[in-house]
């Protein structure tokens, strides 16, 4: 068990700067996820973190201790990687066992450790047989297993799942979450899939071209996203970010739309509209804050949009329905009945209390 303590790292490939200023704190058991685009860095942090990639500034410490200088082999962390080579004329027993067996352990306890990681993978009936005979998912399992016996102080995971189809995706994800829970070791997981991110993670750490855009927990981060590219990197359907612009009058504060259409604020979401008349904005609308308004009069802070269904994609549980407003194409994501025909006028209700503005000239949330 450790904590995991990051500042000032700085990481460069000849000229390519590839981590540009990390400052991270990981608690002691926290399961945080690096999650950003290809390229931003992910596998950079955390080969650093492992002792695979030395630092040109910073200082990385595990377990309270500073380990710049240590070894990867002297860091007590297991790793699993997406390609994970198993050993095709070795037993899954003795693939599992391999780096025990190279640390002299006794085979008293190399049984055992062997034994506990294959029950706890659900494995145990496939330790006589070899690689070859094994599902893709059993064999992340094993590949899992050989970090567990290390009984290391940390776990890293650079995107273990990517090579499996999707349904054994859903069901390693799981695995791997209880996985944590039981053992309650400090894990860090990359990722570039922000479903895999936000279904993992007690801490999200969103990277952007080798800097730290945002860190928090999943719903902190899809709820109040500091950036228009944090709030465009976590949902799916993606949030729709619709250019407009402040409209202040009095007390009533509003968003214009380019087709004119007018959407209230409600008071609370802009701060000091006083000023700010004219202003140029991104509004931010998630999928699932438009939903398909009744007759009734509807709650504080919603307001009633007519809009065109162009698209409809039914997922079975949800349908996606993109339709213009005026002139921009929204995607609302609707119950699995509430829209049958193209071009049918929608009532939507906006939930304009749960939209964000972003400015575009700086991407920051207003
Ligand atoms: N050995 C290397 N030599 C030169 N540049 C490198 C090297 N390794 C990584 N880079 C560059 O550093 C940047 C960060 O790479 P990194 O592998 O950390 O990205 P990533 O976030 O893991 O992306 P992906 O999701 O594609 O795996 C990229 O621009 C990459 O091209
Ligand atoms: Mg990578």
């Amino acid at each position: 068990m450790a904590d995991v303590r990051i500042s000032g790292l700085h990481k460069y490939y000849g000229a390519m700067h590839a981590l540009k200023g990390i400052d991270l704190t990981i608690a002691d058991g926290e399961f945080a996820v690096f999650v950003g685009p290809s390229g931003c860095g992910k596998s950079t942090l955390l080969r650093t973190i492992a002792g695979l990639e030395d630092v040109d500034a910073g200082e990385i410490a595990i377990g309270g201790g500073v380990v710049n200088d240590m070894r990867p082999r002297d860091r007590n962390i297991a790793m699993v990687f997406q390609n994970y080579a198993l050993y095709p004329y070795l037993t899954v027993f003795e693939n599992i066992a391999f780096g025990l067996r190279a640390r002299k352990f006794a085979d008293s306890e190399i049984s055992k450790r062997v034994g506990d990681a294959a029950s706890m993978l659900g494995i145990t009936a496939l330790l006589d047989r070899f690689p070859r005979q094994l599902s893709g998912g059993q064999r992340q399992r094993v590949a899992i297993g050989r970090a567990i016996v290390r009984q290391a102080q940390l776990f890293l995971f650079d995107e273990p799942l990517s090579n499996l189809d999707a349904k054994l995706r859903d069901e390693m994800r799981s695995e791997i979450k209880r996985l944590h829970k039981n053992i309650a070791t400090t894990m860090i997981y990359v990722t570039h899939d922000q479903v895999e991110a936000m279904t993992l993670a007690d801490r999200i750490v969103l990277l952007r071209d080798g800097r730290i855009e945002q860190q928090g927990s999943p719903l902190d981060l899809f709820e109040r996203p500091a950036t228009g590219f944090v709030a465009g990197f976590l949902g799916s359907p993606t949030i729709n970010l619709i250019p407009a612009v402040m409209d202040v009058r009095g007390n009533s504060v509003a968003v214009r739309l380019t087709s004119g259409e007018m959407l209230e604020l409600p008071a609370d979401k802009v701060q000091s509209a006083a000023g700010s008349n004219g202003k140029k904005v991104i509004l931010g609308i998630r999928p699932q804050h438009l939903t398909r308004a009744g007759r009734a009069a509807l709650p504080k802070g919603q307001i009633r949009v007519k809009a065109v269904a162009d698209l409809i994609q039914p997922t079975g549980t949800r349908t996606y329905v993109t339709s213009r407003i005026g002139d921009v194409a929204v995607t609302a994501e609707l119950g699995a009945h509430d829209v049958h025909e193209q071009g049918a006028t929608l009532d939507y209700a906006v939930d304009m209390n749960r939209c964000v503005l972003i400015d575009p000239q700086t991407d920051k949330v207003l």
